[in-house]
């Protein structure tokens, strides 16, 4: 049987060809990876942050995921370059990224929040790391985004959960 293509938009699919910032880096001041417990497919991103001006100097990014999750992380490496990490927090989000990039199909949304969940995430890890005191901007709780792309550990315990049959949970 033959599975009907998703209706990408030529954006989506000209960067799943030809994503950029694609690939590990070497000197990246944090490295998050989080997985969607909606599809099980993982994303790393790697950011290297200018430790005095809090500006994003390179972002760049590993998928496992599929055409959407590659398009909207590599817009996502575009659109924080050269912003700081508060300025990233507070504006990009799931909407405007999937608007940026042209739109994607519903069922496809959760691929987006992905990629902008594992930068939240990225940043929040970057933060604690320092082991200074949080800014003020950064909220005590996880948003939805960075609930949506669990940490590795959390993203096996949350699929292996829903593979235990019935009878041995
Ligand atoms: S289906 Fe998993 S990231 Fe798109």
């Amino acid at each position: 049987m033959s599975r009907i293509p998703l209706p990408y938009n030529p954006k989506v699919m000209e960067l799943f060809r030809n994503p950029k910032n694609l690939g590990k880096m070497e000197d990246a001041s944090v490295i998050a990876v989080a997985g969607n417990p909606a599809c099980g497919d993982m994303i790393t991103f790697y950011l290297k942050i200018n430790e005095a001006t809090q500006i994003i100097e390179k972002a760049q990014f590993e998928s496992y995921g599929c055409a959407a999750n590659i398009a909207t992380a590599s817009i996502v490496t575009e659109m924080i370059k050269g912003l700081t990490i508060e300025q990233t927090w507070n504006d990009i989000t799931w909407k405007k990224v999937t608007e940026e990039i042209g739109g994607l199909p519903s069922v496809k949304f959760h691929c987006g929040v992905l990629a902008v969940g594992a930068i939240k995430r990225a940043i929040r890890q970057y933060l604690t790391q320092k082991g200074t005191a949080l800014p003020d901007w950064l909220p005590k709780d996880f948003t939805f985004e960075e609930k949506q792309a669990l940490e590795e550990e959390e993203l096996a315990k949350t699929l292996s959960k829903r593979q235990t049959p019935e009878a041995e949970k």
